[in-house]
């Protein structure tokens, strides 16, 4: 089983509001479509290319908007080609919010999708349980990789359930982003909930490199305004605070010195500013892994 303390905090509802806070301040989804349709396409050609037939299976996907944007783009490239999807996702309320989308999403009737509500560790203990193993074409796991107990595991583990020229795709925050450089500055301090061991695109490239599998790496640019973090009075500040130092309340869970630390190193270490705005680097990478 999963530690409880990670379903507790992906079924809260506050950090799934601090989660759309962030979308909304950031270009993040935006960013990552444009990857998808750009570069992503002819990945996703390939992936499908002499075949009649694709096993996907999206983990940690929240409420799916990028999912559907990927079966899209698949479904464009190879429309006559059936495609079976699975999520792996332990909140439920997102898993009911990716079922609405499903609903009103047209194109997409046609392709049976399978929900596991549990963590991947949970799915991993299933399917190995079960010994009968899918496998799969195409597999991504989106900003989701930080939650993982074991890195090392859940990559050899997905990776090993690709069939012949599948893709293991992992989007995560680039090595030397802004994310990079504040969550390892204080990594005491924000190592203590849902996240004890932060992982940059670093982390997943050195432990690739240590697996010996092959990879490419992509990077998806992005940076978005912070600049209301620095007014105490700022309720969105607040908030948009909280989620990217991963706590509850960003005001109440530091002491005035490690959030007055915390605010000077995003401004001046992780962040450039632009007609008084204060724009964060949040880069991405997309690693892709072969079969
Ligand atoms: C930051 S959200 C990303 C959601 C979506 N992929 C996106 O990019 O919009 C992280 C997601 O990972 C899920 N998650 C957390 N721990 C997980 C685990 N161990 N296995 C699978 N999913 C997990 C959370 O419930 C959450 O929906």
């Amino acid at each position: 089983m999963a530690s409880p303390l990670k379903s507790l905090v992906h079924d809260d509802s506050r950090y799934q509001t601090s989660f759309q806070l962030f979308l909304q301040r950031s270009s993040e989804h935006q960013c990552v479509r444009d990857f998808i349709h750009n570069k992503l396409a002819d990945i996703l050609a390939s992936i499908g290319d002499g075949k009649s037939h694709l096993n996907v299976i999206g983990v940690g996907s929240g409420a799916g908007e990028i999912d559907l944007e990927m079966l899209s783009e698949l479904h464009k490239r190879h429309p006559d080609v059936t495609v079976d999807n699975e999520v792996v996702e332990p909140s439920s309320q997102q898993i009911h919010n990716y079922k609405a989308l499903v609903a009103k999403t047209a194109e997409l009737q046609s392709i049976p999708f399978s929900w596991h509500i549990m963590h991947s560790e949970d799915y991993e203990k299933q399917v190995k349980a079960k010994g009968d193993i899918k496998k799969f074409d195409f597999i991504h796991m989106i900003q989701m990789i930080y939650y993982v107990d074991d890195l090392q595991e859940t990559i050899k583990f997905f990776q090993s359930l690709l069939k012949k020229n599948g893709r293991l795709m992992i989007v995560v925050e680039s090595a030397n982003s802004g994310w990079d450089i504040l969550w390892k500055t204080y990594k005491k301090e924000l190592c203590v909930g849902s996240i004890q061991e932060y992982r940059s695109s670093g982390e997943v490239v050195a432990c690739l490199k240590s697996l010996g599998l092959k990879y490419e790496e992509h990077l998806i640019p992005q940076s978005f305004d912070i600049t209301d973090c620095f007014d105490p009075s700022s309720e969105p500040g607040a908030r948009l605070a909280s989620f990217m130092t991963g706590t509850d309340r960003f005001h109440e869970s530091f002491s005035p010195e490690i959030r007055a630390g915390m605010l000077d190193l995003l401004r001046n270490k992780c962040s450039t500013e632009k007609d008084g705005r204060v724009f964060f680097n949040g880069n991405m990478s997309c690693i892709l892994i072969h079969a």
